[in-house]
């Protein structure tokens, strides 16, 4: 049995919800389950440290949840069409990883929030396959026979799954913005699977 590591942040729930969607599709494949976890705020204060077990929700994530993994889904709310800064923080800590190429040759995806239409959804998610291309990931998008690209008037890219939160970030998540999550998690496993991972 292999997992799909899907790995987040997510401050105000609307990727945490794109999480659990994707997380659906992986365990849609034989013997792939999915494994959520996210990662702790990070924090101007130096001396500021999180308790090792987040209040709610998945456990955060270390380097052996990304070692062992099949693939990826890497989740982000937009901040300035970026990813967040404690995705970033936790992904700069991957060197020893990137030196022994432990991420080589498996497949990995992006996934985002944001709260307006076109506040940089695909310069987030093109961002954030940046450091994925540094590790050798194999980068997957979603191909257009998932017509929910062609008919969404929210979130939905060919460069994965997006949200679009709305600027109180309470837009639920669109029939479409959800198939495409769904589609994506399937596509994903179905991958890694095929790779033999
Ligand atoms: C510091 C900061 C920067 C943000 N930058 C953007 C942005 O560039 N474009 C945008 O549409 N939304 C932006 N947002 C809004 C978030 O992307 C949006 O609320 C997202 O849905 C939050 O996801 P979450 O519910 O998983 O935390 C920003 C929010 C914060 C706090």
């Amino acid at each position: 049995m292999g997992y799909i590591l899907v790995l987040y942040y997510s401050r105000f729930g609307a990727t945490a919800e794109m999480a659990r969607l994707i997380g659906r599709g992986v365990e849609e494949v034989p013997r792939m389950e999915a494994r959520l976890r996210t990662v702790p705020a990070v924090s101007a204060v130096c001396e500021a440290t999180e308790d090792s077990i987040p209040p709610a929700g998945p456990p955060y994530a270390d380097t052996e949840d990304l070692r062992q993994c099949a693939g990826l889904a890497l989740g982000s709310p937009t901040r300035f069409g970026n990813m967040a800064a404690p995705l970033k923080y936790f992904l700069d800590g991957t060197s020893p990883l990137w030196l022994s190429g432990a991420l080589v040759g498996k497949p990995a995806a992006v996934f985002t929030s944001t709260s307006s239409l076109h506040g940089g959804q695909e310069a987030t998610l093109l961002s954030m396959m940046l450091p994925l291309l540094h590790h050798g990931m194999l980068v997957l998008g979603l191909p257009y026979t998932e017509t929910d690209l062609l008919r969404t008037a929210a979130g939905g890219t060919p460069y994965g799954p997006s949200h679009l939160a709305g600027t109180e970030s309470d837009r639920p998540l669109s029939d479409e913005e959800k198939r495409l999550c769904h589609a994506l998690g399937k596509r994903l496993a179905a991958t890694a699977a095929a790779l033999g991972r």
